[in-house]
């Protein structure tokens, strides 16, 4: 949600910021804008619409050139996406500029009282009344200036600001959104994510809450609740040893195909650092025995598709360890005074780590006295720094709004999870354990196989790429993952799409089927195979087209009722979720891409949700 950029040093700042917010565009990308500082000006450009747009405009621009600047790439929250309210934003003299991520809840307020005092304003950003507040307090010194503001500042931030009476540093500011510092070569940045510095440094600094950081071209001063440090390079900083080539697209056309492909080598890293010689291994995590024994009640909170991954989760632990388990959404859980205590462990699931809502459900649950775990895939973001236990997940940096290979990893350490607490609490025998772990292992392998043959589900998008609406349907797990299929198809293809349990579509829904109207079914769980088909008569005599996913055990039966379908491989039913939802990914890539849409940025979208 929105990315920032800072730069200081000796080379050119215009080009590395937009280099910078290239790489940060998934956070973001209605408008986009930089300020740079040449001499003791600054000058700042910005354009609503893409960074293309931005890069274009800066083209003949001759008052560019300057050491230091700041940049950003906006996803809109306060005031629509224009010129005028694309960050950076600045003060109405001209010497603070400002950009921002996050939400001023008590801008209304700081602006009537900056009204109040002659300010005049031209944007309807929060992010304008940081910039003029910034100004009312300085005297003769920006940090003082800095300080003094955002102790008025109520919401979220993540700052970088610029000051034209003090052009030797960029200040930085952060509560509740992230924020990083890089540390290079005689030259120091800021941003919002690894991402954007990983060409330039690999020592990095995460910003905690409520730190402020002074950052000069030869050093970095962090001022927080424990009082001033310089930073050095070697003690303070943590080395990101990312490969270079994760950020770019190598063969592929989109981020979103890129990571669909690597799915079997993520999901493998990930079990195998959970599995070692057959057996989990958990001694890293740091649960014990005692503390799982005191349990009553596991509650799974997250957002998006991460939530859908705890939705397979309730079925997967309670099925295998006799645990009561809620599933709840992280911007639900904060506000419903859940009933959690001591004796409940809560799990928080999150790709970014950074997930607004998420981290304001971890700090309730942590201040009604439960523990938290976290399954995250960004070493050190803010939701595995605050947790108690962290397992991570082994996705690799996931560049695609759409996820896809983090989706696979939760799942997958979701699964080990489950056996874990099955095994401490004894509810599973050591045959069944060694088959669900087998099982477990062989999947990469068998993803595999279904990545091999993606030209059919080309074939099957081909015939539905005209469709304006679908329906989603399956029974417990594999509603679990038509909810997920759904969001996917949805996010990047802009059909309108509802995942139902095969049961209910009765209850009301099934007045919207009529001629041509697809519905996609999901029938991995042979229990359930029948009544899921009895399902689809009831579409089919309606007029439904049906595209079933199953395993070829129920090649004749389902033959009969289907249009199309789709065979997985034969797997343990538990555990189908992990292959089923495959073929719903590469449907929903080639139905966006069959429909010109841009895939790797549907548009309203962005990847790191750091509001609420
Ligand atoms: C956004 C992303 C989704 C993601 C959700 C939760 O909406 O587009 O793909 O599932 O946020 O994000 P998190 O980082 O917490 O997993």
């Amino acid at each position: 949600m929105c990315g920032i950029i800072g730069y200081i040093g000796n080379n050119d700042a215009k080009a590395f910021l937009l280099d910078g917010l290239e790489k940060m565009e998934y956070r973001g990308y209605d408008s986009s804008g930089i300020s740079v500082m040449s001499g003791n000006k600054i000058h700042t450009f910005k354009k609503r619409g893409r960074l293309q747009i931005l890069r274009e405009s800066l083209k003949n621009q001759q008052d560019v050139s300057g050491f230091v600047g700041i940049g950003h790439t906006r996803w809109a929250t306060h005031g629509g996406a224009s010129d005028i309210n694309a960050h950076p934003q600045n003060s109405q003299s001209g010497r603070i500029s400002v950009v921002h991520n996050g939400i001023i809840e008590n801008y209304i307020s700081l602006k009537n009282f900056l009204l109040e005092k002659g300010f005049k304003f031209i944007s309807d950003t929060d992010t304008e009344v940081v910039a003029q507040l910034i100004d009312f307090y300085y005297k003769d010194n920006f940090f003082e200036a800095v300080k003094t503001a955002v102790s008025k500042l109520e919401g979220s931030y993540a700052l970088g600001i610029l000051c034209s009476n003090e052009p030797d540093k960029i200040i930085a500011a952060k509560k509740d959104s992230p924020l990083i510092v890089g540390i290079g070569e005689d030259e120091n940045y800021i941003a919002s994510d690894v991402t954007a510095l990983i060409s330039k440094t690999r020592k990095i600094y995460r910003l905690e809450e409520n730190d402020i950081a002074v950052v000069k071209k030869d050093k970095v001063t962090i001022y927080s609740n424990a009082g001033k440090k310089v930073l050095d390079r070697d003690k303070d900083c943590t080395t990101i040893d990312w490969d270079i080539e994760s950020v770019g697209k190598g063969n592929y056309d989109h981020f979103m195909m890129k990571e669909i492909m690597q799915q079997p080598k993520v999901l493998k890293k990930t079990i195998d650092s959970l599995i070692k010689n057959g057996k989990i291994d958990f001694l890293d995590v740091g649960l014990t025995d005692e503390y799982l024994k005191s349990l009553s009640k596991i509650f799974i909170v997250a957002c998006g598709s991460a939530y859908h991954v705890g939705v397979v989760g309730r079925y997967v632990v309670e099925k295998l360890a006799k645990i009561s388990v809620e599933v709840e959404l992280a911007s639900e859980f904060r506000y419903k005074e859940p009933l959690v205590d001591e004796s409940s462990l809560v799990i928080v699931i999150s790709q970014s780590g950074e997930t607004a809502d998420s981290l304001a459900a971890l700090r309730e649950a942590k201040k009604l006295g439960a523990k938290v775990l976290s399954i995250v895939n960004v070493v050190g973001s803010s939701i595995a720094n605050e947790s108690d236990y962290v397992i991570y997940t082994l996705a690799g940096q996931e560049i695609a709004v759409a996820t896809t290979k983090a989706y696979s990893c939760q799942l997958s350490v979701v699964y080990i999870l489950a056996l874990y607490f099955a095994e401490r609490f004894k509810s599973i025998s050591d045959d069944d354990l060694s088959k669900y772990i087998a099982e477990l292992i062989s999947l990469p392998d068998k993803l595999e196989l279904i990545l091999q043959q993606k030209d059919e589900l080309l074939e099957i998008a081909q015939k539905y790429k005209d469709i304006s609406c679908a329906f989603f349907i399956g029974r417990t797990l594999d509603y679990a993952v038509c909810m997920e299929g759904s969001l996917k198809l949805k996010e990047v293809s802009y059909v309108h799409c509802e995942a139902y349990a095969a049961g209910e579509l009765k209850h009301g829904t099934i007045s919207l089927i009529e001629k041509g109207t697809l519905v996609i079914a999901l029938l991995t769980q042979d229990e359930l195979f029948d009544k899921t088909v009895s399902n689809l008569r009831e579409v089919k005599a309606r007029g439904a087209r049906i595209f079933a996913i199953t395993t070829a055990n129920h090649r004749s039966k389902i033959n009969e009722v289907a249009d199309d379908v789709y065979f997985i491989p034969e797997c343990l039913n538990l555990m189908s979720p992990v292959l089923s939802v495959i073929p719903l990914q590469l449907l929903s890539y080639y139905s966006a891409f069959l429909r010109g849409c841009d895939i790797d940025k549907p548009r309203n979208l962005a990847k790191s949700v750091t509001v609420e």
